[in-house]
């Protein structure tokens, strides 16, 4: 049986073994089996479109196939058959890559094409080409002339093994990509052209690495943004900064300036985007309203092989989050559709909080819940929010007031993994104010801070769904308001 046709059955059939309250619900999850990185992140025909590194046989990584909804509202997705697989014999693994909708109504997907060769000594050979297919919204074909951006266009001393996760974008009569490649020095962001999406020439490195931020770049993206160049990328095994970047896999903004006539970009400040324990390879689309949206792999490499068992989907996508850029910092915050969503509002203003305090309506699993706490009207050092919660599980975020850190700790959250379970980030008070969003649903927790000056994501697995309690705690006084909806 052909590949895809096997992938579509194969997903069909056991979607249908998932009960709703198995998943998120309004984050995205695989059909079946294992989810990595966004892809094809697109408007089509009126309608949002998210692919996904997939591979439907397990809850491992495998060869990489392309799973696929919909949505009209970026929150409620509704499930298609699997889009690619590798069945082209200049691929084992179709890998990252965005999408654009053609001037003529097509639905334009490229990616990268894997291929994995023995050679005659027994050695692997690797190499990394950029495909494209077209297709309808449900249905792709892969163009004839594949790959069409190899090897033989990279710059000199660019690695042919390392050179992947094209993200397209139109502007006026030309496409451009932007792909990342392996070079001596680390990474390099090259910038592609082409009239047609077939027949591609470089145009220039945007950045490169020279042994900071990393070894190799995954997955970059690159636009305009309240007048700031912002181009953003996923470095691998990156060393740790004080808390401005974490060791190991994370992803970066680099916010600058861009000269179109001589397409160079100038960096001027490269920030974290998200502190979190889980979040990588995230991808950006331009709504037809001129919004900036963002939606990331909510999961760490790094932690990618703990999978709770009996398990029969694993990785999630991040709450697809709206960008501007403010005081040269880049700003994420949920879409605005998440408002909509919303149900049975509890406000609680004002709130003396000393010992542990949980309050009427303040609990669950699937929530917004914002927590605003005033510094100037408290006297304490630390303020703890504890979620997720019953007797024995809890995921505790702790604020201290004096260093403007924030603790977020998940070890107790019944994980049975020796992992990474702590992170810190840098806080600032605003008006002697500290804004906390949190979202929840069901395995996850977001947190944005200040109206999103920072975002910190967690995969929360292997919590039970009953542990819905919400604790607040301080070593002394606070004051706060915390208002919290459900979201259906
Ligand atoms: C990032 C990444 C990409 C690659 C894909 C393979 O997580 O390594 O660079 O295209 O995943 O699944």
């Amino acid at each position: 049986m052909k590949l895809l046709t096997k992938a579509r059955a194969y997903e069909e059939a056991r979607r249908q073994e998932i009960a709703d309250g198995e998943r998120p619900l309004f984050h995205v999850s695989p059909a079946v089996g294992w989810l990595n990185d966004p892809n094809g992140f697109s408007v089509y025909r009126g309608e949002y479109h998210i692919f996904y590194q997939y591979y439907p046989y397990d809850v491992k990584w495998g060869p990489m196939h392309w799973g696929h909804y919909k949505s009209n509202d970026l929150l409620h997705w509704e499930p298609l058959p699997a889009a690619l697989a590798p069945d082209e014999p200049y691929e084992s693994g179709c890998f990252s890559g965005s999408a654009v909708e053609t001037d003529d109504g097509r639905h334009l997907l490229m990616y990268t094409a894997h291929l994995e060769q023995t050679d005659p000594d027994g050695g692997t050979r690797v190499t990394q080409g950029q495909c494209v297919a077209f297709g309808d919204g449900r249905d792709y074909q892969k163009y004839a002339g594949n790959p069409v951006l190899t090897a033989r266009a990279l710059p000199d001393g660019g690695s042919p093994q390392d050179f992947r996760d094209p993200k397209l974008w139109k502007e006026g009569e030309d496409y451009y990509a932007v792909t990342v490649n392996r070079t001596a020095g680390g990474a390099a962001a090259l910038l592609y052209t082409s009239k047609d999406a077939l027949n591609w020439s470089f145009v220039t490195t945007l950045a490169a690495n020279h042994g900071e931020f990393g070894g190799m770049w995954e997955c970059p993206d690159f636009f305009k943004l309240d007048g700031t160049a912002v181009l953003a990328v996923s470095p691998m095994h990156m060393k740790k900064q004080g808390l401005s970047f974490h060791s190991g896999h994370g992803v970066i903004a680099m916010l600058g300036d861009y000269d179109g006539s001589t397409h160079t970009f100038t960096r001027k400040k490269v920030q974290t985007v998200d502190y979190g324990l889980d979040f990588y390879a995230p991808q950006t689309l331009r709504t037809p309203d001129g919004r900036r949206i963002m939606i990331g792999w909510m999961q760490a490499w790094a932690s990618s092989g703990c999978v709770p068992e009996g398990s029969k989907w694993f990785g999630m996508l991040t709450v697809p989050r709206e960008l501007s850029v403010k005081d040269g910092v880049l700003v994420q915050n949920p879409v605005r559709e998440l408002e909509a969503c919303r149900f049975a509002p509890v406000e609680h203003r004002n709130v003396t909080i000393q010992e542990k305090t949980s309050l009427e309506g303040v609990r669950g699993r699937i929530i917004d819940m914002t927590v605003i706490i005033d510094a100037a009207a408290s006297s304490c050092r630390s303020f703890t929010v504890s979620l997720a919660a019953d007797q024995e599980h809890r995921t505790t975020v702790c604020y201290d007031l004096e260093r403007d850190v924030i603790s977020v700790d998940r070890s107790l959250s019944g994980s049975r993994q020796d992992i990474v379970h702590f992170r810190q980030m840098p806080v600032r008070k605003k008006d002697g104010k500290l804004t906390l969003r949190f979202l929840l649903d069901r395995f996850s927790m977001e947190l944005f801070v200040n109206g999103g000056e920072q975002a910190f994501s967690a995969a929360l697995y292997e919590t039970p769904q009953e542990a819905d309690g919400i604790f607040f705690e301080a070593d002394g006084r606070i004051s706060a308001d915390i208002i919290k909806y459900g979201i259906r």
